[in-house]
Parts: structure tokens; sequence; C-alpha cells
């Protein structure tokens, strides 16, 4: 296992699911893991401190240190005290793994203003806020001359990449926070901080709201368990891995796939300006059967996984 020990990790979202298991992987390595949850319900409401006290208390056990921390990531000042508290509490900062999210599914036509607000709110901005304010932490080091190998790692979905249907907030925000992990990591690898994403998998109460139940294998490797999306966290943030950035990691059970986004495809090239009835007709020429999104499920089979609705 990388060794992370002196180092100093924030994981939004920690007290719960996907996250916990994150912070419990970095403690693992050495960390100390600053537990960020705000405890609201899966639709972003309300606020409990009991789901980040009881993860902090489980990385006690295994020997690691933590600290609690209950701001929204969605709350620039909040996120600034964040990474104060990081940097006040264990004296430095070194990896952010911003994983804190909400869902409020409903089919486009349904969908509700704060609906879209929230969602768009919880998983954007509380991705661009605590980079902020980590980056301009990261910046200052790097200009006094220290050598900085900072991690940022990301949450997109599946849903954000490939495009799940009844998801039209939850996907935006999702393939925001791509498009936002290949700026950042263009802007900040000069400060010496990587930026990656997972789109990760993984039975949560997230999940189970989504398609249900989706009980365990009675025997065997359990490809669903929410532990399975933290080793790729764990190596990016290694080192070793200092000059991987602006990749996205699609997870689920055993399979890691580095997913390649848009890039150059079918190209309609011209002298001049084209003339629409010309191009048209290009269109119809090249793609006899028309064009349209693969969807999640076929998709997510391509790179290697499945859908926790399939389970
Ligand atoms: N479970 C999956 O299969 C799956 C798939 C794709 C993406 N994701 C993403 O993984 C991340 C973790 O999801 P999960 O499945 O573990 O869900 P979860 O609901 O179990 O955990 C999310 C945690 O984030 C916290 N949170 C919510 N809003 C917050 C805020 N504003 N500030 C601080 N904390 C806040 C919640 O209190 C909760 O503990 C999310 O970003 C989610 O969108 C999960």
């Amino acid at each position: 296992m990388p060794d992370l020990s002196g180092k100093v990790a924030i994981v939004t979202g920690a007290g719960r699911g996907i996250g916990r298991e994150h912070a419990l992987a970095l403690a693992r390595a050495g960390a100390k893991i600053v537990v960020n949850d705000l405890g609201a319900s899966l639709a972003g409401e309300g606020a409990d401190e009991g789901p980040a006290h009881d993860v902090v208390r489980e990385l006690e056990a295994i020997g690691g240190e933590a600290v609690t921390n209950g701001e929204n990531v969605a709350d620039f000042a909040g996120a600034k005290r964040m990474v104060q508290q990081a940097v006040e509490h264990f004296g430095r900062l070194d990896i952010l793994v911003n994983n804190a999210g909400i869902l409020r599914d409903r089919m486009l036509v349904n969908m509700e203003e704060d609906e879209w607000d929230a969602v768009i709110e919880v998983h954007l901005k509380g991705h661009f806020a605590p980079t902020h304010h980590a980056a301009a932490y990261w910046r200052e080091l790097s200009k006094s001359g220290k050598e900085v190998r900072a991690r940022v790692i990301n949450t997109s979905s599946p849903s954000g990449v490939f495009g799940n249907v009844g998801q039209a907030n939850y996907g935006a925000a999702k393939a925001g926070i791509v498009g936002f992990t290949l700026i950042a990591a263009q802007e900040l690898q000069r400060y010496g901080v990587t930026v990656n994403a997972l789109a990760p998998n993984a039975r949560t109460r997230m999940t189970e709201a989504a398609f249900g139940e989706i009980p365990p294998p009675e025997d065997g490797f359990d490809p669903a368990d929410p532990a399975n999306n933290s080793p790729i966290v764990v190596a990016l943030c290694a080192d070793d891995a200092q000059d991987i950035t602006g990749q996205v990691f699609f997870v689920y059970g055993g399979i890691v796939n580095m997913l390649r986004g848009w890039e150059a495809g079918e190209l309609f090239a011209s002298d001049t300006r084209w003339d629409p009835d010309a191009l048209l007709q290009e269109l119809r020429d090249r793609l006899p059967d028309g064009a349209a999104p693969a969807g999640m499920l076929a998709s997510m089979h391509e790179a290697g996984g499945q859908s926790m609705r399939e389970r």
C-alpha cells in the first residue's frame, strides 16, 4: 500500500457510504483525516453531526488521527473554514477528496426549480468551493518555494459521463465536475497539484434509493461494496502518481476503467462555410441509422461494469 504517512486529507461527505470508505482507506495508508459531513438527508435536507463523529471514532479505533468537520461544502466561506481547520489542526493539507453529494431525481419535464438548484449547488459548487480554497493554500506554498505534491480527487458519476434518464440535474452536475476536473488539472499542475475524478459505483443509501435494496452476495467478492472505490484514491494520492492528472476513473467492483472523454471524432471539413443543405446531406450519408446516446447501461457494460439496477 502506498505510504501516505505525514499527509493530511479532507474527505467531504465522509460520514457515510463511499466517502467513509475513502477516509478509512486513506487512514490505513497513514494519512490524517478531516472527516467532513453535513449529515444531510439524501435530498440534502437537515444536518446531523452524528455520522461524521462516528467515522472519526472508527478511524481512531484503527489507530488513525481524525477530526470532524460539519460544514456544507457548497458554502464558500464554510469551505474556507474547512481548509483552515485542516491546516490549523494538523499543520498542513495534502489531499482533498470532493465526494459529498445528494440526489433529487425527476424526469426533466417534471423537475422543479429547487430540485435543479439544490443538486447543482451541492455537487458543482461543492466541488469548486473546497478546491478553490485548497488550491489557494497550495499556490501560496508553491510560490514560497516549497515542494508541493498535492491531490484533488473529484467525484463524477456514470450518470454524468454516460447520461442516465431521470437525472438531468445530477448528471449535468456530474458532467460539469468532469469539465471542472480537466480545467483544474491544467491550471494547478504548475503548483504540484494533480486533479482526477472517479465515476464510482456502490451500494449506498443513494443507489438503494434509486434501484431498491441491493443485497450482498452470500459469499465471495461483493462488487457493490463501497470500499471497492477507494484503492484508486489511495493510489492516486501516492507521490509516485505525481504525473497522472485530469483523468476520470470508472470503478465497478474490481474494474477500474480510465475513460476517454470528449475527443475529436467524425470530421466534416469544408474549405469554406458549410451550406446547411450540403451538411445535412453529409450527415444523412454518414449516419444512415441516425445517432443517439447509447445510454448508461450499455456504456457501463462497455466500460467493464454493470448498473446497480441489474443486481
Ligand atoms: N453510490 C454510487 O453508486 C454512486 C455512483 C456514482 C456517484 N456517486 C457519488 O459518490 C458520492 C458519495 O455518494 P454515496 O453513494 O456514498 O452517498 P451517501 O448519501 O451515502 O453519502 C453522501 C454523504 O454526503 C453528505 N453530504 C450531502 N450534502 C452535503 C453537503 N452539502 N456538505 C457536506 N456533506 C454533505 C451526506 O450527509 C452523506 O453522508 C456522491 O458524490 C455521489 O453522487 C455514488
